[in-house]
């Protein structure tokens, strides 16, 4: 039998054949549009809400197999990377596509380092916040702020522009973040040292009072390395999704990376470390959690930090931070909560109704728990999630921009609505 690269495709209304050609394991949905087309009729059309089974684009940024617990940035193992590289090395490679030579790495940390500081009038407007504004609201209209503050950043066709912008971003993510935090604690707002890493630069934001420099503990630093190499990125996911679509229509990448904060905001996506310790709050003691996983398994709520659309075995984010819970412990000693988490993951790992739904600890499990023994209030770790998220919110950008393939996102819909209704004027309605 000679191996053919199509599909056959009998449509049993018309008795009609098609062939429809396979690449790369996908075919193309417009081909399915010509099956049933005629003058009348717009054509089959591939109804897949939330995207579970549809390509949106080819990438060359990361790759996982959610079956074998592998995540690579371009190429790379996650593991290798979280256990050998920095976070603005690995923010290169997403980039750039390749690791930089030494020269390449002076000049890009160089780059971000000088670009670190803010407009003040950009400091003024995030002032103007409530006391009491959550620190992702903050952040979310702060990078859409910037925009304005780089008009030119609209020329995206122009490839040196675009990577002005790339470095602006990812080198004004942690003062806006960190401002966004000390804002909402009535402290006066730090400005960027730019004799530090960017983590250290970033912690020193943070948490810096009067003394002359931060000091931060290596062995905190490091983890926050390895927790922002985790989050760089993580193909496509709702919030690169939501930068993807909204970048599609050609805005500039400030605006487009505001929608993607917006997305990853929410509970089931970047707000769900928030989530994971809010519900180890509530549950407080290990002799609660069977009741707990009782209420779950009933649908009453769900274990946040449990599943994952992609990983159906383990996610190997979640095995690296595992190991970084233990390091943080060492320097901040033991959160009470860590006895939950662990008792949450024992009996959810045995019981059938997780085991039967491939249900595992996903890469916000144990964040939370890092974050909080970092001294790090609910509201901040899903800004802690946004700020490494940016050079893969960017390398993917970069990526839509450039692809010849590309072109405004518009999907289909499937109409339920009413038709051709009279309209009855509100004088008559309401008489
Ligand atoms: N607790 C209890 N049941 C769950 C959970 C959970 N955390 N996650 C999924 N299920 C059940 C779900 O009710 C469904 O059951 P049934 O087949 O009986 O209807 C089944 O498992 C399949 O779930 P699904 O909602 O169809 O799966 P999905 O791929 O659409 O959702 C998810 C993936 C991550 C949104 C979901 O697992 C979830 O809501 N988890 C909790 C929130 C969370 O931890 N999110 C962080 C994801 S990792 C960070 C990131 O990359 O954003």
């Amino acid at each position: 039998m000679t191996e053919k690269n199509t599909l056959t495709v009998r449509d049993n209304r018309s008795g009609e054949e098609y062939e429809v050609e396979i690449t790369d394991g996908t075919v193309r949905a417009t081909d399915f549009g010509k099956i049933g087309k005629t003058d009348d009729s717009p054509g089959l059309a591939v109804y897949d809400p939330g995207f579970t089974n549809t390509a949106s684009t080819r990438s060359a940024v990361t790759y996982i197999d959610g079956d074998k617990g592998i995540l690579e940035y371009r190429g790379y193992p996650i593991e290798q990377l979280a256990e050998n590289s920095t976070y603005l090395e690995v923010a290169y490679l997403l980039v750039n596509g390749e690791l930089p030579n030494q020269k390449q790495h002076e000049q890009w940390v160089h780059d971000i380092t000088f670009h670190t500081f803010v407009h003040e009038n950009l400091k003024s407007s995030m002032q103007g916040f409530r006391y009491d504004a959550h620190p992702m609201g903050q952040l979310m209209s702060s990078v859409g702020a910037l925009s304005t503050f780089y008009p030119e950043a609209r020329n995206i066709k122009d490839p040196e522009v675009r990577m002005a912008q790339v470095v602006r971003l990812i080198a004004k993510m942690p003062t806006l973040g960190a401002w966004s935090f000390r804002h909402a604690q009535g402290k006066p707002y730090v400005y960027p040292d730019n004799d530090l890493s960017y983590t250290e630069n970033f912690l020193s934001m943070l948490f810096k009072m009067s003394e002359r420099k931060y000091d931060a503990d290596p062995r905190l630093v490091k983890a926050l390395e390895v927790l922002f190499i985790l989050h760089a990125d993580h193909e496509q996911n709702c919030s690169t999704n939501a930068v993807r679509s909204v970048g599609s229509s050609q805005v500039d990448p400030y605006s487009a990376v505001s929608a993607g904060i917006a997305a990853l905001y929410g509970p089931l996506h970047g707000g769900a470390n928030e989530a994971v310790l809010r519900m180890l709050k509530r549950i407080k003691t290990k002799d609660n959690v069977p009741a707990f996983i009782e209420g779950v398994k009933n649908g009453e709520e769900k274990l946040m930090g449990f599943g994952h659309r992609v990983y159906k075995n383990f996610d190997p984010r979640a095995t690296i931070i595992k190991k970084a819970v233990d390091d943080v412990f060492e320097v901040t000693g033991v959160n009470p909560l860590l006895e939950v988490a662990q008792e949450l993951e024992k009996i959810a790992l045995n019981d059938e109704y997780f085991v039967k739904r491939k249900l595992y600890p996903n890469v916000d499990f144990y964040s939370g728990l890092i974050y909080e023994a970092l001294q790090f209030p609910p509201e901040m770790f899903t800004v802690l999630f946004a700020i490494p998220r940016t050079s893969g919110w960017l390398a993917q950008w970069l990526e839509l921009v450039d692809d010849p393939e590309q072109k405004i996102a518009r999907p289909k819909q499937i109409y339920t609505g009413g038709r051709q209704l009279d309209f009855t004027p509100a004088s008559q309605r309401w008489a």
